[in-house]
């Protein structure tokens, strides 16, 4: 299992893989930060921000592991539980739970809304047989009382969206203050 253990090592994942497809028009990276500048743009919280940006650190660190993406439709990385893993000992719950839900929170929405599962991408629509499929009524009725479910549907609005090849984003670079100030109050929390 691969770790991480400094916001320098999180962004240097992002420097070799980031380049990577993420299967749409756009790469890993371009995802990632129009993922947190929706959050930014919507006034989401730090942590909100932040699980946008990280919300598929998992997918680069499954690259890491096993030198390149599996086949869509056949194996889940189960890259949000990877991706929780690596984020939660630097930042904390508070960011790690959205990203932990995120692939949780669009089978629900895929079960309790049939014409968003008809409109999900190519790809979506291919990795969400690999992710489990629709949830069971128990699995719907879990989810809806957890509470993380708000958050981690407003980063999965923001996962929907950020596919755009012509949004323009703000560096990665220019995240590094809100993940440092996340660290620190985490940190000094425990
Ligand atoms: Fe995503």
């Amino acid at each position: 299992m691969k770790k991480v253990h400094s916001i320098d090592e999180l962004f240097q994942l992002f420097a070799d893989f980031g380049h990577k497809s993420y299967g749409e028009d756009v790469t890993s990276l371009m995802h990632s930060l129009q993922c947190a500048q929706l959050a930014a743009n919507d006034g989401a919280s730090d942590e909100l921000i932040a699980a946008a940006l990280l919300h598929d650190v998992g997918h680069l660190v499954a690259d890491v592991q096993t030198g390149e993406r599996a086949d869509l439709e056949e194996d889940d990385d189960v890259h949000e539980a990877i991706g929780a893993q690596i984020v939660s000992p630097l930042f904390g719950p508070a960011v790690a739970q959205s990203i932990a839900l995120h692939v949780t929170a669009k089978r629900w929405r895929c079960t309790v809304s049939p014409a968003y599962h008809d409109a999900l991408s190519d790809t979506s629509r291919a990795t969400l047989k690999a992710q489990g499929g629709l949830l069971t009524a128990e699995e719907c009725e879990r989810f809806e009382k957890h509470p993380g479910h708000a958050a981690a549907l407003r980063v999965r609005d923001w996962d929907d969206l950020g596919k755009d090849p012509a949004m323009a984003t703000a560096p990665l670079e220019s995240y590094r203050p809100l993940l440092e100030r996340l660290a620190q109050n985490f940190a000094a929390s425990r």
